[in-house]
Order: C-alpha cells, then structure tokens, then sequence
C-alpha cells in the first residue's frame, strides 16, 4: 500500500511514520526539512516542501492510496488564532479529489465538533476558554478543519485524539 503522510516530522507524525514503515506500506512524507527525518529506510521517499504549495501536494499524492493528515503548529503553538491546519486541509482535499485518491486519515482534537458534549462543563467553560487558551485557538481550527472533510467526497477518518504521551502502546 502506498501511504503519504503530511506532518511526519512532528510529535506524533515521528510515530505514525515508524509504524507505516514497520508495515512494509510505501511511504512518502512532505517535510519543510529533511533533517528533521534522522531514518532511512528502503520504503521511505522523502519529499522537502511545504503543505501549502498546491502543486507539490498535487506532485506527491498522485497515485497514492492512503493520505495520512498530522499536520500541527508545533506543539501548543504561540497562542494566537491560526488558520494554518485548515487551510492546509482544504489544500489536501482539493488535490485528492482532483487526483481521485479517495482515502483520508485526519488528526483532530477531543473538544472539535460534537465531541465538545463529551467534555464535562467546567471544562468547556472555565479551563479551556480562561486557563487552556492555547487549545481553544487549535480546537477552533479544528472546527474550520472538520467539515472542509466531512463535506467532501473522501473515504475520510477524523480522529479526535486526546493529549498524547510518548509510552508504550496499551491494547484498548
Ligand atoms: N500531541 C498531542 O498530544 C495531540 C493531542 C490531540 C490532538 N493533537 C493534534 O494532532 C496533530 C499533530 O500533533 P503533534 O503534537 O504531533 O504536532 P507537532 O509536533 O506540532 O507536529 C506538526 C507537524 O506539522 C508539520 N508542519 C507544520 N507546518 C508545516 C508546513 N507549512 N508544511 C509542512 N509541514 C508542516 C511540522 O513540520 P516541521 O518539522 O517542519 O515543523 C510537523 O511535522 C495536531 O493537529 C494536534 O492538534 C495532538
């Protein structure tokens, strides 16, 4: 299986990188640095550019089965309202529907959608508005992210992820 994945070099990208290699799927990654990807590995095609240039995403999902979108900025960010994941997205979607590569695999948050009921009040109210800022700002992308894909003609996944720790793997 060909796999391309967008964000690789970030947090958890280092690990759904690794795991794609240990299954022998054909990987493509899209990094702003090389450097920033310290394997080789025989099924690894390592392309430098940015997400947001249309025509190199257009270049390297062409005749891709599997986009993989974890995509971030860069931990909790700066703070500041950010169109980026979004943006990039809408990107990624255009250019797969163009090129007919229908299967999509999207990191997104616990809080985007309608996932925010699963959250207890005082959350919704009181931590993530006045103390997790940072977080409201990457959620409210994620708002924007979300229907870019569900909207679209895609075999879409969305994975609303909680916070990540780099352990061990449990079975549930
Ligand atoms: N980490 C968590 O605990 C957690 C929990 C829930 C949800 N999530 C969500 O899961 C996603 C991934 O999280 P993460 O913590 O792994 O993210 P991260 O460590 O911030 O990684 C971000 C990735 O995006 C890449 N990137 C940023 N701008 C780019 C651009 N213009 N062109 C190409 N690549 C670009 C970065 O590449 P560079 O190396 O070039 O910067 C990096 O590979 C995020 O959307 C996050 O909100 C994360």
């Amino acid at each position: 299986m060909k796999v391309v994945i967008f964000g690789a070099s970030g947090f958890s990208g280092r690990a759904i990188l690794k795991k794609a290699l240990s299954q022998d799927y054909q990987v493509t990654i899209l990094v702003r640095n090389r450097n920033s990807i310290p394997m080789k590995a025989s099924n690894l095609i390592i392309v430098e550019g940015n997400v947001l240039d249309r025509n190199t995403v257009d270049e390297i999902i062409q005749n891709q089965d599997v986009v993989i979108q974890c995509l971030g900025i860069g931990g909790k960010g700066n703070g500041k309202q950010s169109t980026f994941i979004s943006d990039a997205t809408k990107i990624i979607v255009d250019e797969m529907e163009k090129s007919n590569v229908k299967r999509l695999v999207v990191m997104s948050n616990v809080g985007a959608g309608n996932s925010v009921a699963f959250q207890p009040w005082f959350f919704n109210k009181i931590i993530l508005p006045y103390f997790m800022k940072w977080l409201k700002v990457i959620i409210d992308d994620k708002n924007r992210m979300e229907p870019v894909i569900m909207n679209s003609q895609l075999d879409w996944t969305i994975v609303r992820c909680p916070n990540i720790v780099d352990k061990p793997a449990k079975k549930k």
